[in-house]
């Protein structure tokens, strides 16, 4: 056979079933939960691309795992089996697991983030961006030229802009605490990061004596994609180009509910001994004890195998086809996205498609709802209402630099028909985008006010 289907690598065993609901069905409970996808029960909804976090399929062997879990309050012996896998994968000296990755932000850069201070990125994703502003710092995204240019096809548009990187390094000088790089950028689109890249942040945080730390919830889908691009790589495996990522950084934070391919987990893993010290004092004092880290046991033990599992080449070449294949079905559509796929998810572009509504109409947010409308398929907005925020003192609102939706894949969890299906969603509402209403906020928290704000629909002309 030539070029066969790439097909799920996995049978199933256990199922879930869907509930489906009307079109006024859909109506009422969006109304209701102030057009805030986040605000729908679970139940309300037929396929579920809300995001990829913790919201997989364990396998047999994780599941048979659990049964393993040690829950002794120290030194239990899923530690020591999930502290065996991080260290062969990573290479760093100190594990500290957490109940998310958030939890590894907030004690890491309470550890070594101060007010004033600048932390550059290729992009923040919306936690990481949060919590290094909580602690008085600047989030500063440096992306590269072609990871802002949604439609242009190139190979690694996650990459850091090393110029830009560098005279940040320069002209802030000990205003840099770290240096984050997020593996696949997500909030740009799950874009992968070139090793090269990745080599030359290395060169540049020995130069100027700042440390190194990854953002790596997806570093074996940018593995793969280091295999599959990236010239004098194809013959390495998923695993070595993924160890090697890790031994070029000086820690990393990962929420273990992406690739980690568990329901639940994070990790802080440093080099830094005094550091980690600093980190485990603020662990036990909100999380737990270190080795547990607001984690069961059995949780531990699911994740020692998931982070096996999760660079095995056959699971990613499919998990990386059904991105693209949905990306496929967008563009027969005539709907843009952001291009190549990513890894985890596709990212609509709703600013070119409702080009009819101004980015204060909110066009991902309204996109959003009426993917949700049309076939109750849950996105997210990563537009306007997660990264702009209301003009003080009488000034206009701030606005996002681009207006998405992401519809992420949880692992192993929806098959090919699914993704047919959510392709059909999205012509549908693709052949009537013009008549798409803006929306408007009516309610908003200070932090994070895509969770929790409340909307309403614009009247239309
Ligand atoms: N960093 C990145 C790049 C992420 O994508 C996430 C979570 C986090 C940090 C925080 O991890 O949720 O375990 O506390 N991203 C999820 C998403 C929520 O939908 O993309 P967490």
């Amino acid at each position: 056979m030539s070029d066969p289907t790439i097909i799920e690598p996995f049978r199933i065993r256990s199922v879930e079933p869907m509930r489906f609901t009307s079109r006024a069905e859909r109506e009422a409970a969006l109304a209701a939960v102030g057009y805030n996808l986040f605000g729908l029960r679970a139940d309300d909804v037929l396929i579920d691309l809300l995001t990829d976090s913790g919201t997989g399929a364990m396998s047999s062997e994780q599941w048979a795992a659990l049964m393993r879990g040690d829950e002794s309050y120290a030194g239990a012996r899923s530690f020591e089996r999930f502290h065996a896998v991080v260290s062969e994968l990573t290479g760093f000296e100190h594990i500290i697991p957490t109940h998310q990755g958030r939890a590894a932000e907030r004690i890491l850069f309470g550890a070594m983030v101060a007010d004033g201070d600048v932390v550059p990125n290729n992009t923040h994703f919306d936690t990481t961006r949060a919590n290094v502003e909580y602690q008085g710092a600047e989030a500063r995204d440096l992306v590269c030229v072609e990871g802002r240019d949604l439609q242009l096809e190139a190979p690694f548009k996650g990459n850091i802009d090393l110029e830009k990187l560098e005279a940040t390094l320069r002209d802030e000088g000990d205003r840099v605490p770290l240096v984050l790089v997020t593996i696949t950028n997500n909030s740009g689109g799950g874009q992968p990061v070139s090793l090269e890249n990745l080599r030359r942040v290395r060169e540049l945080c020995d130069r100027y004596d700042t440390p190194f730390i990854l953002d790596a919830c997806r570093f074996a889908e940018n593995a793969w994609f280091i295999h599959e691009r990236e010239d004098g790589q194809s013959t390495r495996t998923p695993r070595e180009i993924a160890r090697e990522v890790f031994r070029l950084a000086d820690g990393c934070t990962i929420s273990l509910k992406k690739d980690g391919m568990a329901n639940i987990g994070g990790l802080l893993a440093l080099n830094d001994a005094e550091v980690a010290a600093r980190c485990r004092d603020a662990l036990i004092l909100t999380e737990g004890f270190p080795t547990y880290g607001g984690l069961a046991g059995r949780d531990l033990d699911a994740l020692a195998v998931g982070l096996q599992e999760v660079t095995d080449p056959d699971y990613l070449r499919y998990r990386v086809r059904t991105a693209a294949y949905l990306a496929e079905k967008a563009w027969q559509a005539v709907v843009p996205t952001v291009r190549p796929a990513g890894g985890h998810a596709v990212y609509l572009d709703a600013g070119a498609l409702l080009s009819h509504l101004p980015q204060t109409a909110l066009p991902a947010q309204a996109l959003a709802c009426e993917l949700y409308l049309e076939g109750g398929v849950r996105g997210v907005e990563i537009g306007t209402l997660m990264f702009g925020r209301p003009g003080v003192d009488g000034a206009a609102d701030e606005v996002a630099p681009h207006e998405l939706v992401r519809l992420a894949l949880p692992r192993r969890t929806y098959t090919q028909s699914h993704v047919d299906y959510v392709g059909e969603v999205i012509a549908a509402v693709a052949e009537r985008a013009a008549d798409i209403p803006g929306y408007r906020i009516v309610e908003q928290p200070r932090w994070l006010r895509h969770f929790t704000a409340r909307l309403e629909p614009l009247p239309t002309a």
